[in-house]
């Protein structure tokens, strides 16, 4: 569903000068806590990921480029009221249509968090978008993707679609896991895999 753009604009003016006083407006989800205490550090830290992509964005999203100093971070966002929780390199678009937006091979890590069940919603769009991502990935980039097992959120079983063959369960270091569970209450879970050549 589309926002309203002005609120969506009013909304990132009040968060931004909220934190700039010191005035911390995060989510504290354990998802989220996840995501940015121990994801995002392992990919600022790495040097073998120097180009991301982030799909949605939101209001607890602002802050995220602040996150990668140094590193290319992109963003892609279907709902053009929300490219101002955007990246400064954002681009309105949906996740389904990565081939026509980006050239192939152009990042080393796509994260997609919170798109399936919020939008992205038929076997079909998520076949589309892994597609996608095996095609703006290079070989052996990492996608973390990040979904909620709840009825509201799981249109269907999301590893059941065949398009996952083109990649492969990786074992992410700081989870020491292929899978890290973050929140048992939102049933949150985020899978990290690797494109196949
Ligand atoms: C729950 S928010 C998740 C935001 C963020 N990715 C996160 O980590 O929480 C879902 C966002 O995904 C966007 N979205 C849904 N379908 C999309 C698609 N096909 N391509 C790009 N963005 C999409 C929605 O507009 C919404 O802003």
């Amino acid at each position: 569903m589309t926002k309203s753009p002005l609120r969506s604009k009013v909304r990132a003016g009040l968060h931004r000068c909220l934190i700039r006083f010191g005035i911390d407006t995060r989510k504290k989800r354990p998802d989220r806590v996840a995501l940015e205490k121990i994801i995002f550090p392992e990919l600022q830290k790495d040097p073998q990921y120097q180009s991301i992509l982030f799909v949605g964005c939101a209001w607890y999203t602002l802050h995220y480029p602040s996150l990668f100093g140094g590193k290319k971070f992109q963003t892609l966002e279907i709902d053009p009221a929300q490219a101002c929780f955007g990246a400064m390199d954002h681009r309105v678009g949906s996740c389904e249509e990565l081939e026509a937006i980006f050239s192939r091979g152009q990042f080393d890590c796509i994260v997609l968090n919170g798109v399936f069940g919020f939008g992205m919603n038929t076997p079909d769009a998520l076949n589309r978008t892994l597609h996608g991502i095996h095609y703006a990935m290079r070989p052996f980039g990492l996608l973390v993707f990040g979904w909620n097992d709840l009825p509201a959120h799981a249109p269907f079983p999301p590893f059941s679609v065949e398009s996952w063959n083109l990649l492969e369960p990786y074992r992410f270091p700081p989870c020491n896991s292929e899978r890290y569970s973050s929140d048992s209450i939102n049933r949150h879970s985020f899978h990290f895999f690797v494109n196949r050549p």
